[in-house]
């Protein structure tokens, strides 16, 4: 049983596991890069990392319509019921439960969270995804590099997600160091490109962490995927 990672732009991902469709950071209005359009997106659970537009992005729009769950720290669960989303599972940092699809846990990630309106988002969170045939995903969403990245790779990282894109997250030069870190078997680098701030050369960075880590690289691009 695989499950298949899809790279919608920026930071969205689609996942389809254990028989389930779960969206991660879904924005696709407004994102240059987005490999498909909101109206179109399919969803039984909505992951959300923090409160800033480019993650939050369609998720209000695409609860309502798919009837989908979505699971956030408990400050941005609170915010989307005000929204009227009706299903919500609120989690905190270091806190894991078992979902239908897989357990979830919210790992640490330095950022900033404050919600579109401006309301509190609480703390910036990454997941690290834990699927029912064994194999686990961190997908690490807005941070710096910060070295209890260590700790997570000491749970055995099947895939690892890693913003590259630099000025607002890591840059490459940090995100090879947290490669180092987590030891995953393979990764994925998002985040970069979306707009002109964040222009990386992803496939320099590839060869790059080949060469220092021995870590595959799957540079993707927007609508592609992979089978984890
Ligand atoms: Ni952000
Ligand atoms: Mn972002």
């Amino acid at each position: 049983m695989s499950t298949r990672i899809r790279w919608l732009g920026h930071a969205a991902m689609a996942l389809d596991t254990a028989g389930f469709k779960i969206l991660i950071d879904p924005f696709f209005t407004g994102n240059p890069k987005a490999a498909i359009s909101a109206k179109d997106a399919e969803a039984d659970f909505i992951l959300i990392s923090h409160g800033h537009g480019d993650h939050v992005g369609d998720s209000v729009e695409i609860a309502k319509r798919t009837d989908a769950t979505i699971i956030s720290n408990y400050e941005i669960s609170l915010w989307l019921e005000q929204q009227g989303v009706k299903k919500v599972h609120g989690q905190q940092h270091g806190g894991g439960f078992n979902h239908p699809f897989g357990r979830v846990k919210l790992t640490l990630a330095f950022h900033g969270s404050a919600l579109p309106d401006g309301s509190n988002g609480g703390n910036p969170c990454g997941f690290l995804i834990y699927l029912k045939d064994g194999k686990k995903i961190y997908h690490a969403a807005d941070t710096g590099l910060f070295g209890d990245m260590r700790l997570i790779g000491e749970e055995g990282i099947d895939l690892a997600v890693l913003p590259i894109g630099d000025n607002y997250t890591m840059g490459p030069d940090d995100a090879v160091r947290a490669v180092k870190l987590i030891q995953p078997k393979k990764v994925i680098p998002i985040h970069y490109d979306t707009f002109p701030v964040i222009e990386q050369d992803a496939e320099a960075w590839a060869v790059r962490v080949k060469k220092e880590t021995g870590v595959e690289v799957a540079v993707l691009q927007p609508g592609s995927e992979i089978l984890v």
